[in-house]
């Protein structure tokens, strides 16, 4: 019997690799929608049936062309995960690099409505699927990363409009909320000194953060038929983190060792 096929941007690293592996798991066939070539050739060889589809997201007519290609060589997508994105540095509002910003609304929000756009059509016309999107504990609280920011934010919105949009043809297309994983990007921070891991962990609820695969099984769930009621939410895989923010910093700090 034909495998059932996941469509996973951002397939090549971090929360897109432990997810593409999960599904290959879990049965699926899995196509990896990624610029990193190497990475995305090597995860698509390792699974049992994959392929890796090179495709910039930021780009319409290339997203488009790749649907084509998924769609006659592998089928239509039950599962489509939009985790292509790139993750900044601390900045402000007003002396960020406008350039950069710019990029980062073109390859977050951009691709991730492109992507759904142009893989969605086939699946509402096949009356099922899933959708995920990559929000973020960006998407529910203020934090200084601007464009990624406010991209996260309305990367929610998105997926609540989608998941009207798209309901009644059998699609439902929800969202999850990852705090930091231990993923390339946040590796390189902390190498670099850029981010401070001890300060980070005393944020959050939980004395762990989150694995990619921790947001994998999210992911994993929100596709499953166990999910067939749940669309249009975003669920936080934060370990506390959105809890602890504002608990923490009652009265300037809690009186108390926690
Ligand atoms: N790691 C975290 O702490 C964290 C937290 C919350 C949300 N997220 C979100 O999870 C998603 C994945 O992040 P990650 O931590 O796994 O990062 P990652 O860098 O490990 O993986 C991102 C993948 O996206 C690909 N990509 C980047 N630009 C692309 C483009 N224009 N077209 C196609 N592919 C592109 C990269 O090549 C890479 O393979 C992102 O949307 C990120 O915002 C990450």
């Amino acid at each position: 019997m034909a495998r059932k096929l996941a469509v996973i941007t951002g397939g090549a690293s971090g929360i897109g690799e432990a997810t593409a592996r999960r599904f290959a798991a879990d049965g699926f066939a899995v196509a990896i929608v990624d610029v990193n070539d190497a990475n995305g050739a090597a995860v698509a060889k390792s699974l049992p049936e994959a392929r890796y589809y090179a495709c910039d997201v930021s780009d319409l007519d290339a997203v488009a062309a790749t649907a084509r290609r998924v769609e006659t060589e592998m089928g239509v997508a039950h599962a489509l995960v939009c985790s292509a994105g790139i993750i900044p540095n601390t900045e402000s509002v007003m002396e960020m690099d406008l350039a950069a910003h710019k990029r980062m609304w073109d390859v977050n929000y951009n691709g991730t409505l492109y992507t759904i756009r142009q893989f969605a059509r086939s699946m509402a016309e096949a009356k099922r699927g899933a959708i995920v999107t990559l929000g973020s504990i960006n998407s529910r609280a203020p934090l200084p990363i601007p464009a990624y920011n406010m991209g996260k934010a309305v990367i929610e919105r998105l997926t609540q409009l989608l998941a009207v949009e798209l309901g009644r043809s059998g699609v439902r297309v929800n969202s999850v909320g990852p705090t930091y994983v231990m993923t390339p990007p946040l590796r390189a921070k902390v190498q670099a000194g850029q981010r401070d891991l001890a300060k980070i962990m005393s944020v959050h609820a939980l004395d762990k953060l989150p694995e990619p695969s921790d947001i994998a099984n999210a992911i994993a769930f929100l596709c499953s038929d166990q999910a067939s009621a749940i669309t249009g939410v975003l669920l936080p895989v934060d370990a506390g983190f959105l809890s602890a923010v504002s608990y923490r910093t009652y009265a300037g700090g809690v009186p108390w060792e926690l």
